[in-house]
């Protein structure tokens, strides 16, 4: 199980202690939100920041771009550090190219489905990731409320890496709680983005160790078998 806080929820008045916070408070990785203003409706960090912290942390970082034109970020977000970088199937005909862009630039290879977007539209790309990730809000802001008709896409894609024999990491990112975290790892998920459930805590370390805790006794009882690995990208099927 693999927990990754997302910066979105931290204190930006002291952002790199809020990095080194969450590798102490044994976070897996470190997810960044990266918004352009136009894909989303808001606007956040860009390759300097992640750079800062590469140098800052050494947690792997989970780069999200939620960004209309990820073609002209993925080299310099690369080049900054990012370990991973997730794009948007909303971008259609732009995929896969984009996949094999951020494969050959050598990070982890990640693709986000919306809420309103059929789930259907992660299928044909399946093979090329090493991650897709089911967005449980719409993206823009943290602190929404979960949406829970996303859980039965959570379990669409679950079935279909089972049958697919297929071994890519399965991530929420959007009202992640210690309630809504059992619903998807019963559903199959295996990696958790959450922000304002765990910054907005004075022990993220007991936060963090809560919703592994919980993730990992809720996938149990559904029958998925729990991954322990932090770095790799070896999923829960
Ligand atoms: C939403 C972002 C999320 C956000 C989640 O657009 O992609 O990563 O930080 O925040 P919480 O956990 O507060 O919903
Ligand atoms: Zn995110």
């Amino acid at each position: 199980m693999i927990i990754a806080p997302s910066l979105l929820a931290s204190n930006y008045a002291r952002f790199r202690d809020e990095a080194r916070r969450a590798q102490k408070a044994r976070a897996d990785w470190l997810h960044v939100d990266i918004m352009d203003g136009h894909f989303v409706p808001n606007l956040t960090f860009g390759p300097g920041i992640v750079r800062m912290l590469r140098k800052s942390t050494r947690l792997p970082l989970d780069v999200h771009l939620m960004c209309s034109r990820p073609e002209i970020l993925l080299r310099p977000f690369r080049e900054a550090g990012a370990w991973g970088l997730t794009v948007h199937v909303e971008l259609e005909n732009r995929l896969p190219s984009l996949l094999w862009d951020v494969r050959a630039l050598g990070a982890k290879v990640g693709l986000a489905v919306n809420p309103p977007t059929p789930v259907s539209a992660v299928k044909p790309f399946l093979k090329l990731v090493d991650l897709v990730l089911v967005m449980t809000v719409n993206p823009g802001y943290g602190g929404q409320s979960f949406i829970e008709e996303t859980v039965p896409k959570i379990e669409q894609v679950a079935r279909w890496r089972r049958e697919l024999g297929l071994n890519f990491r399965l991530q929420v990112d959007g009202g992640v709680d210690p309630r809504t975290i059992q619903e998807c790892a019963g559903a199959g998920a295996d990696t958790f983005v959450s922000g304002t459930a765990l910054f907005g805590k004075r022990s993220l370390k007991q936060a963090i160790a809560k919703m592994r805790r919980l993730a990992i006794e809720a996938a149990g009882k559904a029958g998925w078998r729990a991954a322990a690995s932090a770095d790799g990208v070896t999923p829960a099927t």
